[in-house]
């Protein structure tokens, strides 16, 4: 009898984390979690309202005040903030700033954190983020932490978008990985670490392909 497991990734920008776990959902026909979406869309609020990205009592019952669903339509993820689909509008290097300023305040993330696990507590979802083995979901049954050098990283991250027509320079996305990197090392509350129990997966060399397949095999190995 196949159990439905959570299935946790954390790792820093670019690693592929989104990638995926949006394949492994898919193959194992699990739910798929982005969890920087939720900060991203609490960000583009903020921003939208012109509140201070410093000003943490105002952003923590902003957080609290506002409706995120996370859809699955075809294969992608659609993002509702309050209604509005703003999955394109998150996407823009100025909300990814803006959300790792948010993810540093502890009452966001703990508004947030409460959602995620409501979201998830009945298992067969895929959770990728920055915390979701270490805070989250510390019992989760199988833990990924990704990575991939800064370079690469930054590669991906400048062919994505090239692609939506972005005219962002490779230099100026390698100092912004390294800068987003920073802070979400650095925070306090719930820094990006790995959990003890995290399984590491270098994904600078490795096709995408070649990385689902292998987190699918340690998931059959825990009976998912
Ligand atoms: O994965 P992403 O680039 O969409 O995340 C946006 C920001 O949110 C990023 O700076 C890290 C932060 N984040 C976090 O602190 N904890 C999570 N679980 C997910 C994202």
């Amino acid at each position: 009898m196949l159990r439905n497991l959570i299935v946790a990734i954390d790792g820093p920008v670019g690693s592929g984390k989104s990638t995926l776990a949006r394949r492994v959902a898919e193959l194992l026909g699990y739910l798929y979690i982005d969890t920087g979406a939720m900060y991203r869309s609490v960000a583009l609020k903020a921003l939208r309202r012109g509140i201070s990205l410093e000003a943490q009592e105002h952003l923590t019952s902003l957080a609290a005040e506002t409706r995120i669903d996370l859809r699955a339509q075809d294969g992608t993820q659609q993002v509702f903030l309050d209604g509005e689909d703003v999955t394109a509008a998150i996407r823009t290097p100025e909300v990814a700033q803006a959300a790792s300023k948010v993810a540093v305040v502890p009452g966001v993330r703990r508004v947030l954190v409460a959602e995620q696990r409501r979201a998830g507590e009945r298992g067969g979802v895929v959770m990728e983020g920055r915390d979701i083995g270490s805070v989250v979901f510390p019992d989760a049954q199988l833990k990924i932490f990704l990575t991939a050098s800064p370079e690469i990283r930054a590669e991906r991250r400048w062919h994505e978008h090239q692609q939506k027509g972005d005219g962002i320079d490779l230099t100026r996305t390698l100092e912004e990985i390294h800068e987003r990197d920073r802070r979400d090392r650095e925070r306090s509350a719930s820094p990006l670490v790995r959990a003890h129990d995290a399984i590491v997966v270098d994904s600078t060399a490795m096709e995408p392909e070649e990385v689902a397949r292998l987190v699918l095999l340690l998931v059959n190995e825990r009976g998912g």
